[in-house]
């Protein structure tokens, strides 16, 4: 799967962060795959943007994503809820890792009026430059989560 290929997904709480990350993501050679919002919507919800991009996480269409919205609660909550999609709200560069390494995470959650831009760089590059260990003990953890799947 092309591993320069990321998808990008934001409501009105996440529209500047989402703007300043597919900006510089694209400076580094990625390519955004843009699942909106497009326009700043004060009213829009954040599921109407990262269900489609989880469901194309999920179905293998993407390998990758980033998901922003105000706190990135919310963002999390919904793209949990699609088979196969493991995302996590991150604001450390320690677990944007180590979520690939060891727990395959696969969706980034951010939250773009608590995470500054530059710190939401350095997080999204942490999480882009990991990858999942495939130990056996990960493999046998993330089973136990797949089963309810
Ligand atoms: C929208 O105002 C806000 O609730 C949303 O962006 C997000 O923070 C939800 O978790």
């Amino acid at each position: 799967m092309e591993r320069k290929k990321i998808g990008m997904a934001a409501d009105h709480g996440g529209y500047n962060l989402r703007k300043w990350l597919t900006q510089k993501l694209q400076e580094e050679g990625y390519e955004i795959v843009d699942y909106g919002n497009t326009v700043l919507d004060t009213q829009d919800d954040y599921p109407d943007f990262v269900i489609p991009m989880a469901t194309d996480i999920g179905n293998g269409t993407l390998s990758r994503g980033i998901a922003v919205c105000g706190s990135g609660v919310g963002a999390c909550i919904a793209a949990n809820k699609i088979s196969g999609v493991r995302a996590c709200l991150i604001t450390d560069t320690f677990s944007a890792h180590q979520g690939v390494e060891d727990d395959d995470m696969n969706l980034i959650c951010l939250g773009g009026r608590i995470t500054g831009s530059y710190l939401a760089v350095e997080l999204v590059k942490s999480f882009l430059d990991a990858e999942f260990s495939g130990l056996e003990r990960h493999n046998r953890r993330l089973s136990k989560i797949k089963s309810l799947e």
